[in-house]
Order: C-alpha cells, then structure tokens, then sequence
C-alpha cells in the first residue's frame, strides 16, 4: 500500500520545484512524453494522484478529476492564468484549485510587454523583416518611421502583479502617462505611480497611444476587445495582449489591422493556440511571439517552486496560498 503523498507532473518542468517535492517526501512522477497529452493520456496518466502539477495546455474538467480518484487534493497550475481548469467541477469536488503569484513571473511577463511595445512602436521586427529580404538601400530620412513611448498615454487594462510592474516600467522607465480600467479603483497604485482610474472601459481606450491587456480569461472577459471595442481607440494607437488570446476577438484585430485603423498590435497569445486566425501572418504591423512572455529560466523556476509550496501547504494539511476561486 502506498503512503507517500503521489503528484503527477504532466509534463517536465524546470527542476527546482520538483526537488523540494521530493525532499518533503512526495513521490513524484511526471508524464513521459514531452507534450500536450491528449484527454485519454491525461485521464489515465492522473490516476491516483494526491495532487496534479498541470500546466495551462492541460484541460482539466470533472472527467479529469473523477479519473485521479477521490484521494485527488489539489491542481497546481504551473502558470499564472487558470482558465484551463474548470474552478466549479473541482469546488464541487473540494478540491484546491491553485496558481502562480511569483514576483519573478510578473518582472518577466511585464519585460515581453515592453518588448512586444518597443518592438511595434519602433518597427524593429519589421525593419529586421526589410534587411534580411535585402531591401536597404541606405540611410534615409523618412525609412520606417515609428512613433515612440516617451511621453505618450499607456492604458492597463486589469491592474493585478503583471499590469502593475508593467506601470512601475512606463512611468519610470519611459516617463509614460498610465490611465488604468480595473473592476476596483488602487489608491495606493495612484499614489505610487501617478496612474489615473478610468472606470469605463469605453472612456480609457480612445485615450491611450498603447492598451496592454492584463485580464484573466474568464466569462466578462471573452471578447473583452472586440471590434466596438477596436474601434474605440485611436488610429495611431497599439494593442499589446500577453495575457490570454480569446480576450481578444482574434478575426476583428485582423480586420482593423488590415484596414489600419489602429497602428499595431504586438501579441504573445491567441485565441486557438496554437492556430493563427486567417490573415494574421500576412499583416506587417503586428509583432508575434509563441506565448512566451513568462519564458525566462528565473521566471520558469519561481514557477516551479511555487507550484510546489503549493502543494507542500495541503502536504502539511494547510490551505495553499494561491487558491483560485
Ligand atoms: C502564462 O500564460 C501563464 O498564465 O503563466
């Protein structure tokens, strides 16, 4: 009979966490292919788990759940969103739910959204795209004119830990203006940064040169950005999205992209991924990158580690510390 407590890791992720398991005297046993496992794979391979590691390209459904028996405790999600997982199904179940909440993921995460934003702002990718198909021809004065940061009006769309280092770089970084729209208005925030509360969402977008999504994927926000939405912002402006791709209504960015209504977009997801709507690899003025925001060793780590204090905490029969609800 087994008595070690039993995860199953559903797929190899940096060490660190997976040591500390260990040494609390869990068993841990990680899936043996280097990949997506299809519904079947995972429901077979999570069978007798005390606690499941997931990761944000596993659904877990109460068929998932069922299938790791009612010994089941915890689903540690090794990412920061949690949409992959159905929150209802595991609460029914009693089952922990948690997240990620590592300073170290917001830092990384906030670095690729300005990166996403100098890269559009300043047509790096594109004048890369130019060289390379050997059309310079030499210095000239109007060549891939871009429009800069410095000065100009960032709005934050969801002001949790990634909008808030986003904020920290804008302000002191690049002396950005941040207009904010969250469900709650931050004093200390406005404090701290100078932001300003836009209550509306409607109000903030015409205003701002660069809108950075920042949201949890949940019902309110599916579409959140759809082409009204599109429509509202400015001609010159760009959208940045590192935080899940159906928060955007994919079809409609393309559309408005195609039209130049809007100046850019730089995104790190999408909305069937890894699909890429019709049309979006043809647009010049997008800068894309493979979901890859968080995608720093030290960011992977903290993760890593996370997800398994996670963990620990029910191991040693407390309540985690990133429940999601
Ligand atoms: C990545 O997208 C994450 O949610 O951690």
């Amino acid at each position: 009979m087994r008595n070690k407590f039993l995860v199953k890791v559903t797929r190899l992720i940096p060490e660190e966490g997976i040591i500390m398991l260990k040494e609390k005297g869990c068993e841990v046993e990680i899936s043996p292919f280097d990949r997506v496992l299809t519904k079947a794979e995972l429901k077979s391979f999570v069978v007798g788990a005390d606690a499941i590691l997931s990761l944000l390209t596993d659904k877990i459904d109460g068929e998932v759940l069922d299938a790791a028996g009612p010994q089941l405790k915890i689903v540690a999600n090794y990412a920061v969103g949690f949409d992959n997982i159905d929150l209802a199904a595991a609460k029914t179940r009693k089952i922990f739910v948690t997240n990620v909440a590592a300073p170290e993921v917001s830092e990384a995460v906030a670095e690729h959204t300005f990166g996403l934003m100098l890269d559009i702002a300043r047509r790096i990718s594109e004048g890369d795209r130019f060289l390379r198909a050997g059309k310079y021809l030499g210095w000239e004065p109007m060549l891939l004119l871009g429009d800069g940061l410095d000065g100009k009006t960032l709005g934050i769309v969801g002001l949790g830990r990634i909008g808030t280092s986003v904020a920290r770089r804008a302000t002191r970084g690049f002396r950005m203006k941040v207009l904010y729209n969250d469900v709650k208005q931050n004093p200390d925030f406005e404090a701290e940064f100078g932001g300003r509360f836009v209550a509306k969402l409607d109000d903030l977008l015409p205003q701002c040169d660069v809108i950075t999504l920042h949201v949890p994927l949940l019902p309110s926000t599916f579409h959140l950005i759809d082409s009204k939405k599109l429509s509202l912002m400015k001609r010159t402006a760009i959208l940045i999205n590192t935080s899940r791709g159906p928060v955007v209504d994919e079809k409609a960015l393309v559309e408005i992209l195609k039209k130049r209504k809007i100046a850019g977009a730089g995104l790190d997801v999408y909305e069937a991924e890894p699909a890429l709507s019709p049309g979006l690899l043809e647009l010049e003025n997008i800068v894309i990158t493979p979901h890859t925001a968080s995608a720093t060793m030290g960011a992977r780590q903290a993760m890593s580690r996370a997800a398994a204090e996670n963990i620990i905490a029910v191991v040693e029969g407390a309540e985690p510390g990133n429940v999601v609800r």
